[in-house]
């Protein structure tokens, strides 16, 4: 079992669309289990941002039920590995990692996946294509279930 949280800002753009596009290309696996949450906690409780709704809805899949959430210490022990999207992402989690923290972090894609927050529709569609090509690899990666 691979356990796997995406941490973007808000958990409202670029990590429920991860979340998302992972568990859809996941599939039945039985050996993953994705989640994501945010470092800043301005939109707990919020559905994702209606452009990541949309350009996932684009793609067939809803990502329209998952909430924000926080990033909390319990993560650390409870996830195998914690993706960031973006260097200061990464910088926020491995200051409040534990020590002897079981999570490995790193930066998903070894790049910033950059905030689409202040942009427009474009940006969310790069954003998209970043991370479906990015999910698709740490699939490949995590080899195959069967
Ligand atoms: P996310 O995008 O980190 O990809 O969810 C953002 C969402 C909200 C804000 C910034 C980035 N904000 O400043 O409220």
């Amino acid at each position: 079992m691979t356990r796997i949280l995406f941490v973007c800002l808000g958990n409202i753009c670029r990590s429920p669309l991860a979340e998302g596009i992972l568990r859809a290309e996941a599939g039945d696996r039985p050996d993953i289990e994705v989640d994501s949450a945010g470092t800043a906690a301005w939109h707990v409780g919020k559905a994702p941002d209606p452009r990541s709704i949309a350009i996932a809805a684009r793609h067939g899949i809803d990502i329209s039920r998952l909430r924000a959430r926080q990033v909390c210490l319990d993560d650390f022990s409870r996830f195998d590995l914690i993706l960031a999207m973006d260097a200061a992402n990464l910088e926020d989690l491995q200051a409040m990692a534990p020590v002897g923290a079981r999570a490995r972090l790193r930066r998903f894609l070894g790049r910033d996946v950059p905030d689409p927050y202040y942009g427009g529709d474009d940006g969310f569609a790069d954003v998209h294509a970043m991370l479906e090509k990015g999910c698709k690899e740490l699939l490949a990666e995590h080899g195959n279930a069967t």
